[in-house]
């Protein structure tokens, strides 16, 4: 049978996938809209100069679908969706492509609302937004250079301080030792509020310069980044690439808990039951790294404060322990239990 989207492997009866096409300015671009079961679908734009439209296809299908259980776990009133648009984020036309492309978002009239991703910045979301009144995370709405990467670690971080309350009924950070992969907008930010919470930072990075920044600043060891996964620790905060718990690493990791922000951690699912069959906690990705979107996603709905949109990320504190509670009862991994949350929240179990 030839490949159709309605039987690629991704597929997940997602609502609708558009492909929007304007020869003028060479744009190919793809909407996904997973679900709408629990307000207008709501996902980033991402700008990659995809292999080919079957890549692109694939990508926009697993992450709409991710979208829609990020949504549902950090009990947003949103339902999920993603757009991607094929083509390098350095190319010269980049703003006119994006205002062709924000058209489509337009004429689907609130059922998919767009932000930042991969390629699209804050100010990019501006550009989509002359065009088009479903854009959020718009540089224009944040206070001088801030960005919603801040809500994200402050999530990651409540996220840990849930792992500590389950795993050593521990309600301070002083003395637990974290190791930190990746020090970008996410890692970096961490690492800060976890030396401020007094625990024992191990930190590592492809990027000397983001090490080198970091251990200027505050009080941790930096390792090689081939060894950051297997440091004697009590938790594993991946914050760089997906895929890093995998075949390779998983047997080295000496970690109670992993907590981190890195999307797509596990490398297949096989691994979420190896991580449980070891006694090692996992919080998915997709629940911890909400804070952003808790934080801007509100911005559809409502005219949120710095203030709310910070509880609002910390509240993703009582969402683990909630996620930690019906992995022990069910006796499933972690990973299964925030699929089945997730899914029953969509309507979809
Ligand atoms: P970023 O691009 O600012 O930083 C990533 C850092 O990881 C860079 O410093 C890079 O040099 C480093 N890195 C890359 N490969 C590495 C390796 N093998 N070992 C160690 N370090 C490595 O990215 P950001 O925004 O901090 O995001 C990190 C992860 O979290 C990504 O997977 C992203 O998709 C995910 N995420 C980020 C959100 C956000 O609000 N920024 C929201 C949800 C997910």
């Amino acid at each position: 049978m030839p490949l159709t989207v309605f039987t690629h492997t991704e597929f997940d009866q997602h609502e609708q996938v558009i492909f929007c096409h304007d020869p003028s300015i060479d744009l190919q671009a793809i909407i996904a809209i997973h679900s709408t079961v629990l307000g207008p679908a709501a996902g980033g734009c991402r700008m990659h100069p995809y292999q080919s439209v079957d890549d692109a296809i694939t990508d926009v299908l697993r992450l709409s679908k991710g979208m829609s259980y990020k949504n549902a776990m950090a009990g947003l009133p949103l339902g999920g969706g993603k757009c991607v648009i094929i083509a390098d984020p350095e190319r010269s036309d980049k703003p006119e492509l994006l205002r062709q492309f924000s058209k489509h978002v337009q004429q689907l009239g609130g059922r998919f609302w767009t932000a930042i991703d991969v390629g699209v910045s804050p100010a990019d979301a501006d550009i989509l937004a002359e065009n088009c009144d479903y854009i959020f995370a718009r540089a224009s709405q944040y206070p001088k250079g801030f960005d919603p990467s801040a809500f994200t670690a402050l999530g990651c971080f409540s996220g840990i301080r849930a792992v500590a309350k389950h795993c050593w009924s521990r309600t301070d950070l002083h003395g637990l030792r974290v190791a930190v992969q990746g020090l970008g907008a996410t890692g970096a930010d961490l690492t800060r509020q976890l030396c401020e919470a007094g625990a024992q930072v191990v930190v590592a990075d492809v990027d000397d310069s983001a090490v080198e920044s970091v251990v200027d600043q505050y009080d941790v060891a930096s390792v090689a980044p081939s060894v950051i996964h297997a440091q004697d620790v009590d938790v594993f905060a991946p914050c760089a690439m997906g895929g890093v718990i995998n075949d390779r690493t998983i047997d080295e990791i000496k970690a109670r808990a992993i907590c981190g922000v890195a999307n797509n951690q596990l490398a297949d699912d096989s691994h979420g039951i190896a991580l449980h069959e070891s006694g090692i906690c996992y919080v998915p990705d997709y629940v911890v790294n909400a804070g952003g979107i808790m934080a801007a996603g509100a911005m559809i709905y409502s005219n949120p404060t710095m203030d709310e949109s910070r509880l609002r990320a910390q509240r993703l504190y009582d969402t683990v322990l909630e996620l930690f509670k019906k992995s022990e009862a069910e006796r499933i991994p972690c990973s299964e239990a925030a699929n089945r949350m997730a899914s029953a929240r969509i309507g979809r179990s």
